[in-house]
């Protein structure tokens, strides 16, 4: 059976570029959730979360994410608030298979440099924002996630090399 991949997880955990890097491998489309929100919009994240809040973001993050239902089997890379909404966690392991890609909240910051692109972690309160957020949502990732990968300290290559390994195991079952 053919499935999406799906990398989910905390921003600045690489997911774009991993996904990027394992859809070539894979020779499969690359898709970014976030630039799907984005192109439908017309507008960028932040611009949405400025003009019409977190809600309406979650809810167009939720209708990009159905509508890749229809797509052929892809690389999804998906934005890091994806398991904030109990709909979403039930959509993604029907669509394919989800890893996890783990980061620490220092070590995410770090990777973010310019927070004002990520409008949950922008401003000076960044720091102390990331280390929360991540608390209350590690279980979620976990849960919703068919397997996880740890990113520290390792090169998207080495990582990338651990997700397809994975999801051609997955695939094999
Ligand atoms: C968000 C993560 C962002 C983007 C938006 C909200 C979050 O995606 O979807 O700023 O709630 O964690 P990345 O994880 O790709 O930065």
């Amino acid at each position: 059976m053919s499935r999406h991949l799906f990398l989910i997880g905390f921003m600045g955990a690489g997911k774009t570029r991993v996904a990027r890097l394992v859809a070539e491998r894979l020779g499969r489309p690359f898709i970014d959730l976030d630039e799907r929100i984005e192109a439908a919009e017309g507008r960028s994240v932040s611009a949405i979360f400025s003009e019409d809040g977190e809600d309406e973001f979650r809810r167009l993050e939720s209708e990009q994410l159905a509508l890749v239902a229809d797509s052929a089997p892809a690389v999804i890379a998906c934005g890091g608030g994806i398991i904030v909404r109990c709909e979403n966690r039930s959509l993604l392991p029907s669509l394919g298979y989800v890893i996890y890609l783990k980061v620490t909240a220092a070590e995410a910051l770090a990777r973010v440099g310019d927070a004002a692109t990520r409008p949950l972690l922008a401003g000076p309160g960044g720091q102390l924002a990331a280390t929360s957020l991540l608390q209350a949502r590690e279980g979620l990732y976990s849960s919703t996630a068919d397997a996880a990968v740890d990113t520290v300290g390792r090169t998207p290559e080495a990582i990338a090399d651990e997700v397809v390994a994975l999801f051609e195991a997955s695939e094999e079952q």
